[in-house]
């Protein structure tokens, strides 16, 4: 049985704010540089607008990996060892929690420099479980003794803004050095996944070579080894972005080598009793430009049968010349499209059914761009990510990064959250893995900065049949939408994200407001109540100017979502 929802968005123009205002506006506040550029458009919506979302409800068109939202922290983190500590604030680790079940993922430049250097002389000895001898420094305790004092937080902090500017200059400078890290990082990465409930993901370094220029897994091998005499479970990568090794590190590798090199590692992954279940992905390639694939090709030749899921990266722009206006700018969150059907048609052609995901992704790279990326503005761009990639078939989104240096962090310098972890938290939420297949048309064409997805709702907060809406609303103009019996029959849960700063002046903020309260942690221990507003069964859904919203379906019943 197929149901078919519909639900009408009728979209009334506005003709009051006349064009020449926009277009003349002198160019100073990043306020004033939002304009409409689909005004055009715009202008022929002179009357009402009727856009009809269909809906199939008895089909899941993508079920996505429970670990769907998931999250990073980029190995820059450990170019100095103890601002590995950081990963043991209390702060960070309950607003981690609240993120599970995800995946961690351990991994960016710095790990093709990251060469593993123990401190201990190691005894290990892979049939005795845990056989390693003499006292453990860094191990972490039970996870309620892992916390950090106060004192030596502030200080980490303090001293993570200078480290941040070294960072900045040497990617700038493309000029990276050699890093040891020792068991700390390693210990520190376990313990916060494990007591947060996320599963790691560790990147090896691909950049150590052989002669005849095949990976030199010597080092990795003895990481393994010391993982698995640790009980430590976690998931496995090999080399970030080598389509641009050559850039970083005047090393060049083509894609059937790298296969090769995937190939091996599984290999010895099979070969340790711990690790030959666990999961490897690859090759972290970063987006395709101008249609070259680069070396994705080469390497689905010889290492997609290694890999349980392939991965590829991707940011809408640049971090150092974008705008405001790119970041509520229909046409650039479509670009997501673009790329996503270019990697999945070369997955597709050279190894059916392989998972694909986005093994690291964000609004802008080059380390996201200094107050868009860490302010309001940019939960557009993540929350259009969010349902675009889950409607395009991709399981898996890693955010970059969920702290650490640059400006697309979920939490900011201090370990206190942004705007868009408030929204990752209620996609976690909220959001189900079933994907449902939904359409916006109507006779002009679709609304554009008026988006919407569909999914069924968490099982986990909501009974079965229930359907969640993700919509944002990136217009000035008014609009109305109708929903239809099926869906209107029903009450709803309103999750209505919003600036405190209402209008585009709001877009810039650090902070943002949940059914128009503040979003902030209670203390370092507990998140504030997310609850949705109530609302009867109603025919109309009211959608503010600049938000971004989830609308539960609370009683639906949709076939598909039981
Ligand atoms: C791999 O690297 C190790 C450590 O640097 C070195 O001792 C070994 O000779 C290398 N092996 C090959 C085959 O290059
Ligand atoms: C989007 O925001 C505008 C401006 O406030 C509002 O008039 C309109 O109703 C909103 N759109 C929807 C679909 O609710
Ligand atoms: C919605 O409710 C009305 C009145 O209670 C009922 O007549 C109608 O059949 C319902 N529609 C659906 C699609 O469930």
């Amino acid at each position: 049985m197929k149901s078919v929802l519909l639900l009408v968005l009728q979209l009334f123009s506005w003709t009051g704010g006349s064009p020449c205002c926009t277009w003349f506006r002198p160019p100073d506040g990043p306020v004033d540089r939002v304009q409409d550029r689909d005004q055009d458009w715009d202008q022929l919506q002179d009357q009402v607008q009727d856009l009809a979302l269909e809906l199939d409800g008895s089909a899941v068109l993508h079920r996505l990996d429970p670990r769907y939202l998931s999250v990073t922290v980029d190995a820059s983190l450990a170019a100095q060892e103890k601002f590995m500590l950081l990963l043991r604030s209390e702060k960070i680790r309950t607003l981690a929690r609240a993120l599970s079940p995800a995946f961690l993922r351990f991994g960016g430049t710095r790990q093709d420099f990251m060469v593993f250097t123990p401190e201990k002389e190691l005894q290990l000895d892979p049939d005795v479980s845990g056989g390693l001898a003499g006292p453990c420094v860094s191990c972490p305790g039970p996870c309620v003794d892992a916390r950090l004092p106060w004192w030596w937080e502030e200080r980490l902090k303090a001293d993570w803004t200078r480290q941040q500017q070294v960072l900045v200059r040497e990617d700038l400078q493309r000029k990276y050095r050699r890093i040891g890290f020792s068991e700390l990082t390693v210990d520190m990465l376990h313990s916060f996944s494990s007591c947060s409930g996320l599963d790691l993901i560790f990147g090896l370094n691909a950049l150590l070579r052989t002669a005849d220029n095949s990976w030199n897994s010597s080092n990795a091998d003895m990481l393994l080894r010391y993982c698995q005499a640790r009980r430590y479970r976690l998931d496995w990568e090999l080399g970030n972005e080598p389509n641009s090794f050559e850039k970083k590190a005047g090393i060049r590798v083509d894609g059937y080598q790298l296969g090769l090199d995937f190939t091996h590692l599984r290999k010895m992954m099979s070969e340790s009793e711990l690790y030959r279940d666990a999961g490897l992905y690859g090759p972290d390639v970063g987006q395709p430009r101008d249609h070259r694939a680069d070396i994705l090709e080469g390497f689905l030749q010889s290492g997609a049968d290694a890999v349980d899921a392939l991965t590829w990266h991707h940011y809408y722009v640049n971090g150092r010349d974008t705008s405001l206006e790119d970041f509520l700018d229909p046409e650039v969150l479509d670009t997501l499209a673009l790329k996503t059907n270019e990697v999945m048609e070369r997955v597709k052609e050279a190894s059916p059914g392989k998972a694909v995901w986005l093994g690291e992704t964000s609004s802008a790279y080059g380390g996201g761009a200094l107050g868009l990326s860490d302010t309001f503005v940019a939960g557009f761009m993540w929350m259009d990510k969010l349902g675009l990639a889950a409607r395009l078939g991709l399981g898996v989104v890693m955010r970059q990064v969920l702290l650490g240096s640059g400006s697309y962090h979920l939490v900011d310098e201090n370990l206190d959250p942004l705007p868009d972890y408030w929204l990752s938290v209620l996609h976690k939420k909220l959001v189900g893995p079933e994907v449902l297949k939904a359409q916006a048309v109507s006779g002009v064409g679709r609304s554009k900065r008026v988006r919407v997805y569909l999914h069924c709702a968490s099982k986990t907060s909501y009974g079965g049949g229930a359907v969640v809406l993700l919509a944002m609303n990136m217009s000035k103009k008014p609009a109305r939408i109708s929903v239809p019996a099926l869906v209107s029959n029903s009450t709803v849960d309103a999750f209505v994200l919003q600036s405190e700063q209402r209008g585009e002046e709001g877009l810039l903020s650090r902070s943002v407001q949940l059914n128009g309260r503040l979003l902030k942690m209670v203390d370092d221990k507990t998140l504030p109540p997310l609850t949705g507003e109530h609302l009867p069964a109603e025919d109309h859904l009211q959608l503010p100017a600049y938000s971004l919203a989830f609308f539960v379906f609370v009683d639906a019943g949709v076939a598909a979502c039981h």
